[in-house]
């Protein structure tokens, strides 16, 4: 079976073997299948946040668990969502029903199961500010086991899922909890100007998915028309003492503050700043209004992206002395 609809990137890849799962008791039965006992294992959410660069020799999981209610209880809201549902329908349906946190995190491709990951995060909010616990599926022991936050040791874009436990779980649904009292959450220097603009003083959820959905149509490439997986890298995040060289020789070098004597850099800016910004090589490139978003301009293989994201790589190291890391998971 073709993959290509089942990553944002649109890779034209096959996969041995695919199964769609969507309940529990799929996972359980699974367990007794010959292609499964036989056969290595990848679980697909959304597929937005992959890099295929060849044929997978095994077996595609595609995760589309349904499930979607809510508790409402002393100003508390506790959402429960499948691993299967599409996280922004999950959005919409808190921004819909005044459940406030996750406003900020609208428009965001993927699904449900996949957000707490590598715990997903835009616009000044995180997956880890409205995580209670999620459910997962252990492969080996075909038992159902559940993580609280701090089991998952959320990080930025990174979570226990990504390190000690990669690849032995299957998150099967995740547990939100949200508010009723309404929390902005407008540091993010664009969601400000756009509130300025329009003169609100006073937004609402709605305003804010609003505007944040704005942002993100105007900054990135729609995965539907143009194959793409959101931020390609991670924004680098160093030491202060390295950040201050980096100051003295680029003073206008774009940064955060990350904690004990840590800087987080802006990796479109370093992106840019070696002159990749919205080029085309081949069939792939950076987006115009982006450039740490690598993208398919139309029949890319994944081996083209990935050598491209080398020399990316390569040339933001030899001027800036920082290696990227990718965020996007290759396969
Ligand atoms: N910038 C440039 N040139 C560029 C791109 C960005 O100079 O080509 C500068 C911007 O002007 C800005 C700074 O870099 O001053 C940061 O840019 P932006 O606000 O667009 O955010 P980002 O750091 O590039 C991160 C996340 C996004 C998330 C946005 C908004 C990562 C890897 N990416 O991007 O997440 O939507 O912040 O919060 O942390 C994703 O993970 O796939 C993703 C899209």
């Amino acid at each position: 079976i073709s993959l290509k609809a089942y990553n944002t990137f649109g890779i034209d890849v096959k996969a041995r073997f695919f199964i769609d799962i969507l309940t529990k008791e799929d996972l359980v039965e699974l367990r007794n299948h010959v292609v499964f006992k036989q056969n290595k294992v990848l679980v697909l959410g959304g597929g937005s946040n992959m890099l295929f660069t060849e044929d997978y020799d095994g077996l595609v999981l595609k995760i589309s668990i349904p499930g979607l209610t809510a508790e409402v209880a002393d100003g508390q809201v506790i959402v429960r969502a499948g691993a299967g549902v599409v996280w922004n329908d999950l959005v919409n349906y808190c921004v819909e029903n005044g459940y406030a946190g996750m406003e900020n995190l609208s428009l965001i491709p993927g699904t449900v199961g996949a957000s707490p990951i590598q715990n997903i995060g835009a616009y000044g909010v995180e997956l880890k500010d409205v995580f209670e616990s999620c459910d997962a599926f252990e492969l080996a022991t075909g038992e159902f086991k559940q993580f609280n936050h701090a089991d998952c040791h959320f990080a930025y874009r990174d979570s226990i899922f990504k390190n000690e436990f990669k690849g032995q779980y299957i998150i099967t649904g995740v547990v939100f909890k949200l508010f009723t009292r309404i929390r902005i959450n407008s540091q993010y220097g664009a969601i400000q100007s756009l509130l300025a603009e329009r003169r609100i003083t006073h937004p609402t959820i709605t305003d804010i998915s609003n505007i944040v959905s704005e942002i993100r149509v105007s900054k990135l490439p729609d995965p539907s028309t143009i194959g793409n997986a959101g931020s390609f890298f991670k924004n680098p995040i160093i030491d202060r003492s390295r950040f201050e060289k980096l100051k003295h020789n680029f003073p206008e070098v774009i940064s955060y503050p990350a904690g004990d004597d840590k800087v987080k850099l802006a990796a479109g800016w370093l992106i840019e700043q070696c002159g990749f910004k919205g080029i085309t090589e081949g069939h792939t490139g950076t987006w115009k209004n982006q450039a740490l978003v690598l993208v398919n301009h139309g029949g890319a293989t994944g081996k083209e992206v990935y050598s491209f994201s080398e020399k990316i790589i390569d040339t933001v190291f030899s001027k800036f002395d920082v290696k990227l890391e990718r965020e996007v998971n290759i396969l």
